[in-house]
């Protein structure tokens, strides 16, 4: 396959950003049931098309076995970025910077981005691309997403690139009146692991539905054993399998639960 080396990749519902400057030369696929290495420099035109398609891709892997970052899939990204209403000047706080191309999406909309990632390599990775790309005003801080970014708050929109079963109480406080938290959820009660789109009210509560199925890899606080997505399989058919958008959280200072059509009807 013909690479045309001067064109910028578009993804539907994504700016122009170049995601082959966030794609580190060595990725992983899966071939014959486990992964292995894809090196750009052995296999330039399988590379190409991995970065060109729309398809995660994995660039941290641990044990040869666990992914623990990717660059996500385009167009679960571009769901999140138009669950996040974005208007340019706001205040955009990312949990999971990964390689930093869902941040630079953000900036290239006019979003002035706070990233956090847990990975050290990951995350200076991400701030070379970052430079690379022309997004150098893209703040990517090294530590735990889940305490958000406390001194650069507060923040319009927060959105997490990696699954949460629990929300963080500090997404909330760092969020102002109105602002909305997008994350992903762990398969807990659905078994796609929709996506959360939360409005925060002010009081330290905030309140919002699930949307469209989002698979993604856990907040290292918060991985759950793989016994879970069997269980909540289970109690999903048995419920009669709703779609996710019947589903909705509500998260105050002291807990969140889950719920079924109506806040008034909890199910976890
Ligand atoms: C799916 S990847 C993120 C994709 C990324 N947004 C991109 O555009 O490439 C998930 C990332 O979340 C990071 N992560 C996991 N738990 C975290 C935590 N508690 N705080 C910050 N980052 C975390 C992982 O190290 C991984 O890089």
């Amino acid at each position: 396959m013909q690479r045309d080396w001067g064109k910028v990749i578009e993804f539907s519902g994504l700016p122009h950003v170049d995601r082959s400057v966030f794609i580190p030369e060595t990725v992983w696929v899966v071939r014959d049931g486990g992964f292995v290495a894809l090196s750009r420099r052995d296999e330039p035109e399988a590379w190409d098309r991995l970065v060109m398609s729309d398809e995660p891709i994995t660039t941290q892997l641990k044990d040869g076995a666990l992914p623990t970052s990717s660059s996500s899939g385009p167009s679960v990204m571009a769901e999140m970025i138009n669950a996040l209403c974005l208007n340019a000047g706001m205040r955009v706080l990312e949990i999971g910077t990964g390689t930093g191309y869902n941040a630079a999406c953000l900036a290239a909309l006019g979003a002035e981005v706070v990233s956090v990632e847990i990975d050290p390599a990951a995350a200076d990775q991400a701030r070379h691309a970052l430079s690379a790309a022309g997004h150098p005003d893209v703040l990517v801080i090294t530590g735990d997403g889940e305490i958000g970014a406390p001194s650069h708050g507060p923040f319009d929109r927060v959105v997490a690139t990696a699954a949460a079963h629990t929300v963080p109480h500090a997404w909330i406080e760092q969020t102002k009146k109105d602002g909305l938290i997008v994350v992903p959820w762990a398969a807990t009660f659905h078994p796609t692991g929709p996506l959360a789109v939360l409005t925060v009210r002010g009081d330290g509560t905030a309140e919002g539905r699930f949307t469209v199925p989002a698979r993604f890899m856990p907040l290292y606080g918060q991985r759950l054993p793989q016994t879970v997505l069997h269980e909540t399989e289970e109690r999903w058919a048995a419920a009669g399998k709703p779609e996710p958008s019947r589903y909705g959280v509500t998260v105050n200072p002291d807990g969140q639960h889950i719920w079924l059509d109506s806040p008034d009807n909890p199910i976890a």
